[in-house]
């Protein structure tokens, strides 16, 4: 079939599905989720991922809770003045890169207050799909399908008066293509929802395709699921200050196979001035792990104003302190300011709770924003409990011992969500190697510390007492509360989906998809492993409730 002769027939197709008064469902696989049912012609036209209800779950209570009350930084008035809030009341919502149609339809049954939904999709058979959809579930007065490129969607619309709410970005892969656009065309103050789910670049394979796309060197480190939130916000924050915008962080999560980031978009050249403080590079010790931020830039106040001014650096000597390792990797810039905004997300949870029934997810979404909500927020990055121990080649201790020796040493401790044996504190390096050295005195392993990194970290002297004494706040509440804060995640249908096969693939096209599919598979099912052990970590320990308060 030539080109010419494909689009008349599709032109035809897009004609039929305008034209009809109701949908035959005899045809299709229906698929409900939500409030919305949604048709596929067969399983490989268009592109649904079934594992994704908890994406999209979340994505509608956070536009709920954001189209309720959104959180301002600016004065009400100032907001109420400016021309890009129309008289037309409720919000617009473009779900750029929509495929079946599913995510839009949900926000428009689901979110009240919506003036109007754009559900786009440069591919034919998901445009078709999405008015079918639309139709199927009687929505065509909020949701207008549309078939353009996502990019180009965007810049059509970043005029003041065309400007969204909320733009949902939920690509195969990178969001990385569609930022420029995505940051020029929501209005002040409005929501980004954006996706990515190429977490192996993210998170250090590939130091310089993350280059390449975000603008910041990744690591193989045990934070690298938190540093992937903080080289994505990192990105979008570079790309909106070249509009004179800076972005705030609503909330920030790392989840299963992908990255999910909400943020407000604000316009002020003034605050855009203060980036180089909120954005950091981070010195990573090749021996024992620990890691040191170097903030970008720095803001002196002088008698005559603000003068920023390059950090001075770097924050180590060449030789580690705690290890004598004189190789420290170099990565960032990363976001160094807050992942969240913790009364939005209260406020999300609160409203979750009262409506659960509504989310076949919600048990997930209240477990892990509890663990959010727990977060030391001002301390980026976390050492892993195990890979701690393995340094000195000891059995790690217990999440509840090493917390309480940080907190009897008079730090703060917390979880990262990203992990279930993370350890973020506002502690210093030298205080958790301490920390371990006094574990391993008390259990050494069958190895001796004859070896680097191990021989020069035990061999120091601790400048603290330390105690495994159980502290009372060691246990974490959401811990306590048997909230569900870690999934395991079944392994049949995890993982991100293939592209969706169109009516015109050649051979040569299939065999990559194929070649990548099975790429997936190998990846997915690894990845599996890895949460599984990691789950082990701490999820299948016994609570005791003298621990919880
Ligand atoms: C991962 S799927 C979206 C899934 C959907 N948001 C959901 O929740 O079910 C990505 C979609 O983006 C579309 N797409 C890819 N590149 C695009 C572009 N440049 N412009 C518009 N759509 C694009 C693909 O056709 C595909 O349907
Ligand atoms: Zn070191």
């Amino acid at each position: 079939m030539t080109e010419s002769v494909i689009s008349v027939e599709r032109n035809k197709e897009l004609e039929s599905v305008d034209n009809l008064i109701y949908i035959d469902k005899t045809p299709f696989t229906a698929v409900t989720e939500g409030k919305a049912e949604v048709l596929f012609p067969s399983s490989h036209d268009v592109f649904y991922n079934p594992v994704q209800e908890f994406n999209r779950d979340l994505s509608i209570a956070v536009l709920k809770q954001f189209a309720r009350d959104p959180p301002k930084t600016k004065s009400k008035a100032k907001l109420a003045n400016s021309s890009e809030n129309s008289d037309t009341p409720g919000i617009s919502v473009l779900e750029a890169l929509s495929a079946s149609g599913l995510r839009a339809i949900r926000f428009a049954k689901e979110v009240p207050n919506l003036s109007k939904v754009i559900a786009n999709d440069r591919d034919t058979q998901a445009y078709l799909s999405i008015q079918r959809n639309v139709k199927h579930n009687k929505v065509e007065n909020i949701v207008q399908a549309t078939n353009e490129d996502a990019s180009l969607i965007m810049y059509k619309n970043r005029s003041y008066k065309d400007r969204f709410d909320a733009i949902d970005l939920d690509p195969y892969g990178t969001a990385a293509p569609f930022l420029d656009a995505a940051v020029q065309s929501v209005k002040d103050g409005g929501l980004l929802m954006i996706t990515c789910t190429d977490m192996a670049i993210l998170c250090g394979n590939g130091v310089e395709a993350c280059h390449a796309k975000y603008g910041a060197v990744s690591a193989k480190i045990g934070s690298c699921h938190e540093m992937a939130l903080r080289i994505l916000l990192q990105s979008i924050e570079s790309h909106a200050n070249r509009y004179g915008r800076y972005i705030v962080p609503l909330l920030s999560l790392s989840v299963d196979f992908y990255v999910r980031v909400f943020v407000q978009v604000f316009t002020s050249p003034a605050t855009v001035k203060e980036s180089i403080c909120k954005l950091s590079m981070v010195f990573v010790c090749s021996g024992c792990g620990s890691f040191y931020l170097q903030p970008v830039g720095t803001k002196t106040i002088t008698p005559h104003g603000q003068k920023y001014t390059p950090s001075v650096g770097p924050p180590i000597d060449r030789k580690c302190s705690i290890c004598g390792h004189s190789s420290f990797k170099m990565c960032g810039p990363i976001w160094s300011h807050k992942l969240h905004d913790k009364v939005f997300i209260q406020k999300t949870v609160q409203h979750i709770e009262e409506e659960s029934s509504l989310y076949n997810t919600s048990k997930r979404m209240v477990g892990m924003l509890n663990v959010v909500l727990e977060e030391l927020e001002d301390f980026p990055l976390f050492h892993r409990i195990e890979q701690l121990s393995s340094i000195l080649h000891v059995k790690a201790p217990s999440s509840n011992e090493i917390r309480s020796a940080v907190l009897n040493a008079g730090y703060q401790v917390s979880l990262s969500h990203t992990s279930p044996t993370s350890l973020k504190t506002d502690s210093p390096p030298e205080v958790i190697w301490d920390i371990m050295r006094a574990w391993a005195n008390m259990y050494p392993g069958k190895k001796t510390f004859e070896l680097e990194p191990s021989k020069t970290i035990m061999s120091k002297e601790s400048s603290i007492e330390v105690s495994f004494k159980l502290h009372p706040d060691a246990e974490p509440k959401s811990r306590c509360n048997n909230l569900l804060r870690f999934q395991i995640n079944p392994a049949p249908n995890w993982g991100p989906k293939c592209r969706a096969t169109t009516s015109v693939n050649n051979d040569k096209l299939e065999k990559t998809r194929s070649k990548q599919k099975s790429k997936r598979k190998e990846k997915a099912e690894e990845n599996h492993k890895e949460n599984v052990k990691r789950m082990k970590g701490e999820e299948n320990d016994e609570i005791s409730s003298e621990n919880c308060k």
